[in-house]
């Protein structure tokens, strides 16, 4: 289906994230630096990264240049040619997240500014578990329906007709419980937070992440 968002407007897509500081990724990038200062079990640097609802490739264009190798998961093609426009190494598959194979195949797995794109939430965490390497990484940057810039956010996305299922950032955690990740949230403004999940054989599934303020 066509989304007027994604493939109407895509060409001002990263002047609008600009323009509304909505490009920040540094929190993202300080969790990669934790993961790989840890020295735990597990894969070494470079990772392998699945940038869902990559886009215009931003994010992956910085990961890169870090030394990562990055797939851009995302069926909307005319935001990923700006992306292999921006870094020809960044590898796309032109798919939305439930049509993916389910191999266990990346270190790392990211959704900047897209969880509240996708309308099977519970079904998509459990995909994710699948293509995430045991003790892999998930991360998750999205908006607290609460926030007033937020609802701001969302309401311009539904002028332009696009479907959207915001989450608070405390469901989120209870989900990502169920499907098997261990984790916490970190919230980084009134408006954005982040849902960290480690996929771990050895813990219980049940565990619920913690909340803590950054
Ligand atoms: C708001 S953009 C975010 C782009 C980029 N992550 C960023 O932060 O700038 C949301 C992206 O998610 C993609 N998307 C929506 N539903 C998706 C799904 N089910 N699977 C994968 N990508 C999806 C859209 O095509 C779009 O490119």
């Amino acid at each position: 289906m066509t989304s007027i968002l994604f493939d109407v407007f895509y060409r001002s897509y990263d002047n609008f994230m600009k323009t509304f500081r909505l490009d920040d990724h540094e929190a993202i990038l300080s969790q990669l630096r934790a993961l790989a200062a840890k020295g735990r079990p597990g894969p070494p640097e470079p990772f392998k990264i699945a940038d869902i609802g990559g886009g215009t490739g931003v994010l992956a264009h910085s990961l890169l240049e870090l030394g990562h190798d990055v797939t851009i998961i995302d069926p909307a093609q005319r935001m990923t040619a700006i992306a292999k426009e921006r870094n020809p190494r960044v590898t796309v598959i032109n798919e939305a997240l439930a049509k993916v194979s389910p191999e266990p195949l990346y270190d790392v797995i990211i959704l900047r500014d897209c969880f509240h794109h996708i309308a099977d939430q519970g079904p998509a965490l459990s995909k994710l578990s699948q293509i995430l390497q045991d003790d892999g990484l998930l991360i998750i940057q999205d908006f607290s329906p609460n926030s007033l810039r937020a609802q701001l956010l969302f309401t311009l996305e539904r002028c332009l007709l696009e479907k959207i299922y915001p989450i608070p950032s405390s469901d989120l955690a209870a989900m990502m419980a169920r499907a098997g990740f261990s984790g916490t949230i970190i919230r980084l403004n009134s408006r954005d937070y982040l849902a960290i999940g480690t996929k771990s054989s050895k813990q219980s599934t049940k565990e619920k992440p913690a909340e803590v303020e950054q």
